[in-house]
């Protein structure tokens, strides 16, 4: 049998293969609750326009209620016959409400209605975001203000580099998670103009009211270009962008969580709470979250590229490509949502091993730069010559197999004459951090700046 939409032009149904490559029903239903509160608001303002009465507007309304407690319930029974979303709604509305319903679809197009309920979806999405990065942001400032003192060695290369504080690494990630958060802001401002209206692509000869529809949905404003408005998939793309940058984010601080809670670095416990055992290796514990949240970054960044793809080649306006939006987007915001959750757990829950830190931050001549910036202060030595002067105290160092500190200043000397016992004072790790008091270094007096900055804008 033809399809009840378009059955006017159509003798006959769609094979079984063109009903499976087309109906999107399976993930779109996740629209449900988008779909029927823009069909009720435009419902309610064609009929505030004269276009529809005010009899069938109500009817409408009832039964679009009806419908959304159906599906809230699971009774509703989803049709593939009926392809997406919307017209499992409409057909539903027919069934409860007969011809009535048939005056819903005026001065509309599946085309700006799915851009209007995946505009909505991803607009609440956005700000589920925003309130996971600001939990995020918060475990992070709570683990820093707390370890603020406490000093671990800083890297580049992965190889030790100069002293830092556990604190001062912690709010590097509030930096990163909090540029997100900003991003998110934007994208939901540059989001905020509503489809509806737009119709098929040409807009329409209905004495419609679009910013009736887009206030009533809660959008700054309506869109400007009807072709724009259904050919768009920016906000989606923009979703997935955010979500990307993110997750790269997310990944390398799983990455050092993985890194850090080996038995060779040490510098972390995870809570069993986040770890896994082995069922063979009855010693281990495995940072299980912290690699699937690195392997979830695979899938957000996927599905941008997808997305991007999908999107590269199409004239304007709508064409069925664009159905492929939804599950990248959703299957995505999962992971997001769940990556984030994850590593707020994790950073909340883990063990922060001081005394580990504090012996490594020691090791691989992590002092070596004060050394040299002492002979610049206090000898006078242009810095390119202290460099060459402390590299040298690392052979003599590297050669007896002892720490910098440990040299007598006597051999010290040996190298340079106008080194005195004052410099003892800067080869501890605890001198060397609280030097570096230059806005934004690792100083805790910095560091402690900073986490009150922030604390002002979570
Ligand atoms: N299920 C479709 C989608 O997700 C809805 C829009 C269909 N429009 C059309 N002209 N066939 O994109």
């Amino acid at each position: 049998s033809s399809n009840q939409m378009w059955g006017g032009r159509f003798a006959s149904g769609p094979s079984a293969i063109m009903e499976e490559i087309n109906a999107s029903i399976g993930f779109d239903k996740k629209l449900y609750a988008q779909d029927i509160r823009g069909s009720k608001a435009h419902a309610t303002m064609l009929a505030h326009q004269g276009i529809i009465s005010a009899e069938d507007k109500d009817k409408i309304l009832h039964g679009l209620d009806t419908i959304l407690s159906e599906i809230e319930s699971g009774q509703f029974v989803f049709s593939r016959k009926l392809e997406d979303i919307h017209m499992n709604v409409e057909a539903r509305l027919a069934d409860l409400i007969g011809s009535a319903a048939g005056r819903l679809h005026t001065a509309r197009s599946r085309n700006d209605q799915v851009a209007l309920d995946f505009r909505l979806w991803v607009k609440e999405e956005l700000q589920k975001t925003e309130q996971a990065l600001s939990g995020l942001i918060a475990a992070f400032l709570d683990r820093a203000e707390e370890h603020a003192d406490t000093v671990m060695p800083g890297f580049t290369h992965l190889q030790t580099a100069q002293p830092v504080t556990f604190g001062h690494h912690c709010m590097a990630y509030v930096e990163m998670f909090g540029r997100d958060r900003q991003r998110v802001r934007h994208a939901i401002e540059h989001l905020d103009e509503s489809p509806i209206g737009a119709a098929a692509l040409a807009g329409t000869g209905y004495p419609i009211d679009r910013h009736m529809t887009a206030q009533a949905l809660g959008f700054r404003e309506p869109t400007r270009n009807s072709i724009d408005t259904v050919s768009d998939r920016d906000f989606a793309l923009e979703f997935l962008s955010i979500a990307s940058i993110a997750a790269v984010h997310l990944s390398r601080l799983a990455e050092e969580i993985v890194i850090w809670s080996t038995p060779q670095f040490g510098f972390i416990r995870l809570s069993d709470a986040f770890s896994t055992g082995s069922s063979i290796m009855p010693q281990k514990k495995n940072p299980d979250a912290a690699e699937l949240v690195r392997a979830k970054t695979g899938r957000i960044n996927g599905s941008l590229i997808a997305l991007l793809t999908v999107m590269k080649g199409l004239p304007l306006a709508y064409s069925k490509d664009m159905q492929e939006d939804k599950e990248q987007v959703f299957d995505a915001a999962e992971s997001l949502e769940l990556a984030i959750a994850a590593m707020t757990g994790m950073v909340t829950d883990m063990t922060i091993r001081t005394d580990k830190m504090k012996a490594a931050a020691g090791s691989g001549y992590s002092t070596a730069t004060d050394l040299a910036d002492w002979l610049v202060r206090e000898a006078g030595l242009p810095f390119r010559d202290a460099h060459h002067v402390t590299g040298n105290a690392v052979a003599m160092a590297e050669k007896k197999g002892c720490d910098l500190a440990e040299l007598s200043l006597e051999e010290l000397q040996s190298i340079n004459a106008a080194i005195t016992a004052d410099v003892f004072n800067v080869l501890t790790v605890e001198a060397s951090v609280a030097s570096r008091k230059s806005f934004g270094g690792t100083a805790p007096s910095e560091v402690r700046k900073q986490i009150a900055w922030w604390r002002a804008r979570n």
